[in-house]
């Protein structure tokens, strides 16, 4: 049985891709002052253009995972959504939200801190949003939680600790928090690594569901494994915050255990995604449609990506490359090769079973393997200027020789960032013409 069309699901898909467009637009332009810092400086710095890029980006992965949630859920619980009308008014906030705050950044009105960098009573808005939608969820899928797969856990952790993330990312207004910048800087960093967690669990779990569809085997998520390896998620999601705070003087307890737990982070969802790998070529050995192929390039970023997270987490090595672009390839690397990557191989899999034909081309497998080599080029010349900088750092070299040495990794950088964009690109515009005509299809439950 297909799965059937949600409207609401095609709509939070098509601001999506429309959001991941503007913020590939605002990446490379970003990308371009790195090279030329003239470039648009006097209408749209690089002070603004970062967060318009990375809210875009963020949003992107939000709205992806929440589509195809709202596909996924109906076809899992074998019944419509418990309100259609609460479904309408998410994704009209959600619309609203981003209207908003991106004219907003427009207009020069930035306000909160890193990645939440609009006025904070749009948070009001976002928690709106979110109620709304944890209703809509919890009460179609009524979990008992005894008997349910592991994503029916994984979406509810991610939707519960995205609403307390999202508050906890404001504590930052009260004068105990900042008027002590141990006390502000520890919180800030705990509220956001574990937001990013709580967008982990709402990907993850879309891309066990999408596993399981592909092999038709519901044994898997109800595993032992599939359990234990939710739960090291859980903890990660909770505990593994504290390496983003090595710089400031707080408890070694804290960062000891925040330390061993960020080791175990990625491993989980990579042997995951092996496992199932394993299973599908025992079942269809020449079969690689386009969700495998996908699943299979996140798996490797997933490995190298846990390579660079646990570099980077040992605190010795953190005192060096903390600020430097060695973050940022880690935080790209990350949001780029795994989320985007799991939540394209989501969209290609509803695509595939609302429009059948139309990903057949090859244009999208190109598409798939340009974006990823470009990808590798570009994250390379990110972990380059982080080692260019420290070195300069160590060198005592001047800003403006640092620069001059910095430039070539700039170049590349930029370049492998244009690359990336024309390869998602060639993916996200069939993509995108598919959810805009089911956005306006009739809901019929197959
Ligand atoms: C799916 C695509 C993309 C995603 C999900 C993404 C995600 C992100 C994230 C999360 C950050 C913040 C990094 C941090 O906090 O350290 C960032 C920064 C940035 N991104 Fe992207 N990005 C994407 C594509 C691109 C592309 C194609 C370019 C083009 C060159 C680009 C250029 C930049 C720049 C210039 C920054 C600022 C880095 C800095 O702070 O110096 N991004 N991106």
């Amino acid at each position: 049985m297909k799965l059937s069309n949600s409207r609401v699901g095609s709509l939070f898909i098509v601001i999506a891709l429309g959001s991941l467009l503007l913020g590939l637009l605002f990446g490379v332009l970003g990308g371009l002052q790195y090279v030329f810092p003239d470039f648009l400086k006097v209408h749209l710095s690089f002070q603004k253009m970062r967060p318009l890029h990375v809210y875009l980006v963020i949003n992107w992965i939000f709205c992806s995972a929440t589509g195809a949630i709202y596909f996924f859920v109906p076809e899992y619980s074998c019944k419509q959504l418990f309100s259609s009308v609460l479904a309408k008014m998410h994704v009209a906030l959600q619309a609203i939200i981003l209207i908003i705050v991106v004219t907003g950044f427009f207009a020069g009105i930035f306000g909160g801190r890193e990645y939440l960098e609009f006025p904070p009573w749009i948070i009001i808005l976002i928690i709106a949003a979110w109620i709304v939608f944890m209703i809509n969820f919890f009460v179609t899928v009524k979990p008992s939680f005894k008997h349910v797969p592991v994503y029916i856990w994984s979406w509810s952790t991610g939707l519960i600790f995205f609403l307390i993330t999202i508050i906890e990312a404001q504590l930052w207004l009260l004068p105990f928090f900042n008027n002590n910048i141990i006390r502000d800087v520890t919180v800030q960093w705990k509220a956001m690594g574990s937001m990013v967690g709580s967008w982990n669990m709402l990907v993850y779990g879309s891309s066990m569901f999408v596993m399981e569809r592909m092999t038709g085997d519901k044994t898997v998520n109800f595993s032992k494994k599939a359990f234990f390896f939710y739960f090291l998620g859980l903890t990660n999601l909770m505990f593994n915050w504290g390496h983003h705070t090595y710089i400031v003087p707080s408890s070694h307890v804290v960062q000891t255990i925040s330390y061993v737990i960020s080791m175990t982070e990625l491993l989980i969802l990579g042997e995951m995604i092996y496992s199932w790998r394993k299973k599908y070529l025992l079942l269809y050995k020449n079969k690689r449609p386009l969700p495998f192929r996908i699943l299979t390039y996140a798996e490797v970023w997933i490995f190298v990506n846990l390579i660079l997270s646990i570099t980077i987490s040992i605190p010795s090595v953190n005192f060096y490359t903390h600020g430097t672009h060695i973050t940022v390839a880690h935080a790209m690397g990350a949001t780029i090769g795994i989320n985007t990557l799991l939540l394209l191989a989501s969209l290609c899999l509803i695509a595939s079973e609302i429009a059948e034909d139309v990903l057949k081309s090859k244009a999208f497998t190109r598409g798939i393997v340009l974006m990823n080599a470009s990808l590798l080029i570009f994250w390379l010349s990110l972990i380059g200027m982080g080692i260019c900088k420290i070195s300069a750092v160590q060198q005592q070299n001047g800003f403006y020789e640092m620069m001059n040495k910095l430039l070539p990794y700039f170049k590349v950088f930029m370049v492998s960032g244009i690359f990336i964009v024309i390869g998602l690109l060639m993916m996200i515009v069939p993509l995108f013409k598919i959810f805009i005509r089911s956005s306006f299809q009739k809901e019929i439950r197959k």
